[in-house]
């Protein structure tokens, strides 16, 4: 049995990887601060006796003396632009200075380390599919720079200890990702369209719709993250995401039809720096760690509909 210590574990993403962790018997100290994440989200975890909640901002030093860490996943940074261009500075402090913390707990107890990087430190990508190799165009002074650019010191970080100390990192770069415990109130494209069309109001698409963006379902998503983090002698950096496209007008118009809405589509101007495109490539995934997506949209749109519909009802 290990010890493994989950940062953000009480929010969308953390919450399924500590009930996948319990559930391969493993004890799990799960660390949040609950800026974007939900006591909700973890409730039914904590009768496991081999889970442990600390209440803990990473931008504050942390250490754990009564037991010995084998593994640590890093995922506390909030995810969708509308919370983490709340407080932007923030945003940068949780990926340099939090990063920095959890990389020297990592170091102080020789545990294996696994950075939740993201596809936006590809920006607006010049290159599609997104391999790997491909260095990114991002704007580094623009609203989403805060996360797109902590991210990409947060991995530069990684590999630097690793070169300096000698340590054991691991860094997935996750393509959006969707399903159950998704904050109602984040503004991300899939949950936006579930509870308009559930309310039967406007399904608000911004621009022509005709960005495309893929979508993997969270499953999937863990199942990625958990072969990664066993995966002896590979860093990564790998994709883990879905390679389906489609346009946000298809997306749109799916959620409409899995929930029987009356809701009809509007358009709203673009965000900036919104991406026109998002699709990964998998390649690396595929041969490193024998992954791919099983979960097709409709299938993990009913799920995560079921989930939302819970809520309202
Ligand atoms: N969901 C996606 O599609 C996606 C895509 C790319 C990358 N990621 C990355 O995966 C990770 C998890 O994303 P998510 O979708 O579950 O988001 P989320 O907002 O639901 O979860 C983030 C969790 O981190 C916690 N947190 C934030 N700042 C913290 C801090 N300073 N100290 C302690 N806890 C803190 C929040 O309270 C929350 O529980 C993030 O690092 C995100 O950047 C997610």
């Amino acid at each position: 049995m290990k010890t493994v210590l989950v940062t953000g574990g009480a929010g969308f993403l953390g919450s399924h990887l500590c009930e996948y962790l319990l559930n391969k018997g493993e004890k799990v100290i799960c660390v949040d601060n609950f800026f974007t994440g939900d006591k909700k989200n973890i409730e039914h975890l904590f009768e496991n006796p081999n889970f442990r909640f600390i209440n803990h901002d990473i931008i504050d030093p942390l250490y754990i003396e009564d037991t010995t860490i084998d593994q640590i996943y890093n995922l506390a940074c909030p995810a969708s632009p509308i919370h983490y261009q709340a407080n932007s500075v923030r945003t940068i402090k949780a990926n340099t200075i939090g990063v920095i913390n959890m990389l020297g707990l990592a170091k102080a107890h020789k545990a294996r380390i696994l950075q939740a990087s993201t596809s936006e430190i590809y920006g607006d990508p010049l290159e599609h599919p997104q391999k790997e190799s491909y260095r990114g165009n991002v704007n580094t002074i623009g609203p989403r720079a805060c996360y797109d650019e902590g991210k990409r010191v947060a991995e530069t970080l990684f590999f630097d200890y690793h070169r300096q100390h000698n340590m054991q990192i691991k860094v997935i770069r996750i393509f959006n990702t969707y399903g159950p415990r998704m904050a109602q109130n984040d503004g991300r494209v899939v949950s936006n369209f579930i509870l308009q069309a559930l309310k039967n109001e406007p399904i608000e698409v911004y621009g022509d719709g005709n960005q495309t963006r893929s979508f993997c379902f969270v499953s999937d998503l863990i199942e990625g993250m958990y072969r990664m983090m066993n995966t002896d002698d590979f860093t990564g950096p790998v994709n883990i995401g879905n390679p389906e496209e489609f346009t946000v007008l298809e997306l749109a118009e799916k959620v409409i039809e899995l929930t029987g809405s009356k809701s009809k589509i509007i358009h709203k101007p673009l965000p900036a720096d919104d991406p026109m495109k998002r699709k990964p490539d998998i390649t690396l995934a595929k041969e490193k760690l024998k992954w791919e997506p099983t979960i097709a949209l409709t299938e993990g749109l009913k799920q995560t509909i079921k989930y939302f519909k819970s809520l309202i009802d």
